[in-house]
C-alpha cells in the first residue's frame, strides 16, 4: 500500500545524538554490566527540597491550565531572583514562562525568522538547536570553533563574512554546551555591537549561566546591554536547580513586538505545566543561596577530576572547560560513534563499561568531530574518575581489536 510522503521538516529533524545509543546502554545494563553514564546532561545533584515541598503541598481539586504567559507568582519570583543577582531590572511583563529553555528557543527561532532565514551559531554547540531549526525551517550557519584553540569564539572579522541577506540572528550559548566555552565581556560587547550595526537579533541561551569556574563571574548579557531590544535571553531551571523533568524555562526580552508574537504562539500551545510552576515559584522565594553554591562547587570539582583523568589516557586530547558541565575529548579512534557502540556491545572491564556521547552530532559542519566524544559531569567525583579510567581501558581494547 502506498502511503503519503512525510514533510521535509520531518525528514530533516535528526534523532538526538545523545539519546541515540541509549537502547544499547539499557541492553548492556540488562546483561548485568555496570554502565557509567557520562553521556547525558542529567545531573545527579538532588533537586531542592523547597521545590519538592511545593509539589507535595498542591491540594487543588482540579489541575487547571496556567496563564499562557506563565504563573504570575513564578514571573514575579523569577524576575526578583535574576534582578537580585544581576541587577538587570527586568519586569515580570518582559518575561514568558516556557516548557523549558527548549520551547523558548523554538519560540525565538519562529519569532525572529521566516522559513529559509539564517541564524549564525558557534560550532560545535547544543545539538538540539539542529532539531529546533528543522522544526522552524531556519538554516543554521556554523561559525567554526576548534579544539586546538580551546573552542574560543571567532573574532568579528571572522564572523562578518558569514552574514548574508538572510541572516536574522546570532545564537550564543553561554556557557556553551558541549565545549564549556565562556564568552569574555569583550566578546559579548563585540556581539552586541555587531548585531546593532548589522540589524540582527542576538539570542543568548543562558541555561548554564551560574556554572563558570576559575574565578570567572557569571554574566547575564543584559548587564552589558541594559534593556537592549535586539537581545532575547533564554533561561532554564533544568540544570541550575537540577530540575530537568520540571520543564520550566523562560524567555526575556525588552522587545515589545517579539514578546507579543511569542505570547501569541504561547497562547496556541495554551500553557506550561501548572504544578511545576507553583513549586518553582515557592522554591525561588525560599531557596538558600548555598544550594547553588554547593552545586557549582560540585561541578567544578568534577571538572577537575575529569580533566585530570582524561589527561592520563594516552592519545586523548582535551582541555579544561571554563564553564558548563561538559568537556569534549578527542580520542585516538577513527570513529567515536562506533567506539561508543563498541563500549556498550562488546566491551567489559571487570563488569563495567562507560557510556559516552559521540560529539559529531554537536557539530553542524559535516565530517568534523568524528573522533570526539562529550563527557558530562553528572556523576560524583569518584564515579567520574572510575568511569574515565574504564573509558581508557576501552580505548586500549578498541585499538587492539582494530
Ligand atoms: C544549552 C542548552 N540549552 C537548552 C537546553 C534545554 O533545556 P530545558 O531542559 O530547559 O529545555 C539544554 C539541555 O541540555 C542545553 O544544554
Amino acid at each position: 500500500m502506498k502511503i503519503p510522503d512525510l514533510s521535509h521538516r520531518a525528514r530533516k529533524t535528526p534523532p538526538s545524538p545523545i539519546r541515540r545509543l541509549a537502547g544499547l546502554a539499557n541492553e548492556a545494563a540488562g546483561r548485568g554490566l555496570k554502565v557509567h553514564r557520562l553521556n547525558i546532561g542529567q545531573p545527579d545533584v538532588p533537586s531542592p527540597r523547597e521545590f519538592l515541598d511545593g509539589v507535595a503541598s498542591y491540594h487543588e481539586k482540579v489541575v487547571a491550565y496556567e496563564a499562557s504567559q506563565g504563573s504570575q507568582h513564578l514571573l514575579e519570583s523569577w524576575s526578583r531572583s535574576i534582578n537580585a543577582d544581576y541587577g538587570i531590572g527586568i519586569a515580570p511583563e518582559q518575561m514568558l514562562i516556557t516548557v523549558g529553555a527548549s520551547e523558548a528557543l523554538i519560540f525565538a527561532f519562529m519569532v525572529c525568522c521566516d522559513p529559509g532565514d539564517e541564524i549564525l551559531i558557534f560550532d560545535p554547540t547544543y545539538a538540539n538547536y539542529i532539531g529546533f531549526s528543522a522544526i522552524s525551517g531556519v538554516r543554521l550557519v556554523p561559525l567554526p570553533c576548534s579544539l586546538e584553540e580551546n573552542f574560543a569564539l571567532p573574532t568579528r572579522e571572522q564572523i562578518e563574512p558569514y552574514i548574508s541577506p538572510y541572516t536574522r540572528a546570532v545564537l550564543l550559548c553561554n556557557p556553551n554546551n558541549p565545549t564549556g566555552t565562556v564568552a569574555t565581556d569583550d566578546e559579548l560587547r563585540m556581539l552586541i555591537e555587531l548585531v546593532r550595526e548589522r540589524d540582527l537579533f542576538l539570542i543568548v541561551d543562558e541555561t548554564y549561566r551560574e556554572f563558570v569556574y576559575d574565578g570567572l563571574k557569571p554574566r547575564c548579557i543584559f548587564e552589558l546591554a541594559p534593556q537592549d531590544p535586539r537581545i532575547i535571553v533564554v533561561d532554564s531551571l533544568s540544570k541550575r536547580f537540577s530540575l530537568c523533568g520540571a520543564r520550566i524555562g523562560c524567555m526575556m526580552t525588552w522587545h515589545r513586538e517579539v514578546r507579543q508574537a511569542a505570547f501569541h504562539i504561547a497562547q496556541a500551545r495554551l500553557a506550561a505545566p501548572s504544578i511545576d510552576q507553583i513549586a518553582a515559584a515557592e522554591m525561588l522565594d525560599r531557596i538558600a543561596p548555598d544550594y547553588l553554591k554547593a552545586a557549582h562547587d560540585e561541578y567544578r570539582s568534577r571538572r577537575d577530576v575529569a580533566v585530570a583523568a582524561l589527561s592520563r589516557i594516552p592519545g586523548v586530547r582535551s582541555y579544561a572547560p571554563q564553564g558548563g558541565f561538559y568537556v569534549l575529548a578527542q580520542l585516538p579512534v577513527d570513529d567515536a560513534e562506533s567506539f561508543a557502540s563498541f563500549m556498550l556491545t562488546e566491551f567489559d572491564h571487570q563488569g563495567a563499561t562507560t557510556f559516552v556521547a559521540p560529539a559529531a552530532g554537536f557539530y553542524m559542519r559535516p565530517n568534523v568531530g568524528k573522533s570526539t566524544i562529550r563527557i558530562a559531569f553528572v556523576l560524583n567525583r569518584d564515579d567520574t574518575e572510575e568511569a574515565i579510567r574504564v573509558l581508557g581501558e576501552g580505548i586500549k581494547a578498541y585499538q587492539e581489536r582494530n
